[in-house]
């Protein structure tokens, strides 16, 4: 719940407003004056201050500077019965985060206040990383969505407070929660991962708590737990989508007490970790679905980082397939390798349902795919990663039908796919349908750009000149100027 304050003295209006936005859970504070409005602002720190323009005691528009200026510096949106540009035009100038004029939808608000607050929330985290140098512990790029989680860790880094990491698959959720621990003030000790979705169901307890001699069949020995293995670092919790439920309660107050009993044993031990957990799981679901303990998630959600999917951060691409193909290359004993434009724009064209783990190992087979070659080519790179650029490649196209037009080869390849599904066959064939064209397609590219020298196109496509030549062959495509 953020604090807002509404400045309006149509009864209406704060009427409408303070409903909508009780509905998304936040309780504003609402004056009808100016002089009330500014002495509000002096005395709370709002985030977000909805602000009249034609006020009994003034116009609005004259204090947005003064409000803006306060200690928490809150965005403020003007409402407006009178909307003009030039209004706009000075509420802009003096920083007011938008400007809407009446009347105004439910949805129109929500998500301004939506995008107020998390605008405010980057601009807080991104303020305090500042005055903070990271260790990115290898995490590459610079994208708006990634250096926003850079900022988060670095506000982790400042206290020992619960982290919670959520994310699709590949993301880079370990990768965050090891970043957190380099940071902290516990990097000196043991940073501990518990997969919890590896644990054996009859043995979770004993592995994360310990036990004593005689606890159960097989235990000839007292045995330490990982949570006491933590003391005084940090425990990574990772896919605690998976804890059973039992389990979540005992967890439950071992973060409350930092205390907890070994199996079968009656003594208690403390241990004083860092807690970071992940999970690409919705627990808000499984808490509705009774499936997860909504008190256990609630603690350790103290700071949320959720982590963007890769196409969401494309501008990154180019910086982690340059620090991956470096540090592949030596793995595998190669030169370092370039690439060709083209390889970068089908990397850029694709959508990475797995995220960077996908490009990782995407790298990795065009490395091998040939590796002789100084040179990384597209058709080093999975059938259905390029399928997808040809694809999209279509869809733009079609968009634009003087394209279509200017290209006869174009409309030929829509035909191609359109006969590719229709009628539905076995998906094999469908991919050997598919390759065979798009194979064919590539030879005439090659053969045109290469002006039917072999020499060029070799060096293209960083295929030998016997395979071209077979390709050609097979395909029945001439090699002519
Ligand atoms: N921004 C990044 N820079 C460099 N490497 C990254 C980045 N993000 C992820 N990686 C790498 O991608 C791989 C997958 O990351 P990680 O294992 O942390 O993902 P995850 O979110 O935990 O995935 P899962 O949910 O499947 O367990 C790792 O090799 C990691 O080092
Ligand atoms: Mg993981």
């Amino acid at each position: 719940m953020a604090d807002i304050l509404i400045i309006d003295d149509d009864p209406e209006i704060r009427l409408i407003l303070t409903k909508y936005l009780n509905e998304i859970n936040h309780m504003p504070m609402v004056v009808e004056t100016l002089a009330d409005g500014i002495d509000a602002v002096k005395s709370v720190d709002f985030a977000l201050v909805f602000l009249d323009v034609n006020l009994p005691d003034g116009n609005g528009l004259d204090a947005l500077t003064d409000i803006k200026n306060n200690g928490s510096e809150p965005e403020v949106i003007i409402i407006t019965g009178e909307g003009n540009a030039k209004g706009a035009q000075m509420a802009f100038d003096s920083g007011a985060w938008d400007y809407i004029l009446k009347p105004f939808s439910n949805s129109e608000i929500k998500l301004q206040v939506q995008r107020s607050l998390e605008f405010r929330e980057s601009k807080r985290a991104l303020k305090s990383s500042a005055e903070y140098i990271l260790d990115r512990s290898g995490i590459i790029g610079s994208s708006p969505g990634l250096m926003s989680r850079l900022s988060m860790v670095a506000q982790c880094a400042k206290s020992d407070a619960n982290v919670m990491i959520t994310g699709q698959t590949g993301t880079g959720k370990e990768l965050f929660a090891r970043t957190i621990h380099t940071n902290s003030l516990q990097k000196e000790n043991s940073f501990v991962v518990v997969d919890c979705a590896a644990l054996p169901e009859q043995l979770v307890e004993s592995v994360l708590f310990g036990h004593v001699k005689g606890a159960f069949t097989g235990a000839d020995s007292n045995q330490e737990g990982l949570v006491k293995k933590a003391d005084g670092g940090t425990l990574f919790l990772d896919e605690i989508g998976e804890l059973p439920k039992s389990t979540q309660t005992k967890f439950l107050r071992v973060l409350q007490e930092r205390k907890f009993k070994p199996v079968g044993g009656t003594k208690e031990i403390a241990s004083h970790f860092r807690l970071v957990s992940a999970t690409n799981r919705d627990l808000e679901n499984m808490v509705e679905k009774n499936r997860f303990r909504s008190d256990l998630l609630f603690r350790l959600r103290t700071i949320h980082i959720d982590l963007p999917p890769l196409k969401d951060c494309k501008s990154d691409i180019k910086d982690i397939t340059l620090h991956y193909i470096y540090n592949l290359c030596r793995h595998h004993g190669f030169e370092n390798k370039g690439f060709v434009p083209e390889f970068l724009t089908v990397l850029e064209s694709y959508d990475w349902p797995g995220n960077t783990r996908e490009l990782i190992s995407s790298l990795e087979k065009a490395i091998l795919a040939d590796s002789g070659s100084p040179m990384l080519y597209s058709n080093y790179l999975p059938n259905h990663i390029r399928i997808q650029y040809i694809q999209s490649s279509l869809d733009k196209k079609q968009k634009n039908p003087l394209i279509t037009r200017q290209n006869p080869d174009s409309s030929r390849t829509m035909d191609l796919f359109e006969n590719l599904f229709d009628p539905v066959k076995p998906l094999k064939q469908v991919k050997e349908l598919a390759m065979d064209e798009i194979v064919k397609m590539y030879l005439k590219k090659l053969m045109q750009s290469a002006q039917g020298d072999f020499e060029e196109a070799t060096r293209l496509s960083g295929l030998s000149k016997s395979h071209i030549y077979s390709l050609l062959k097979k395909y029945d495509i001439s090699r002519s100027r």
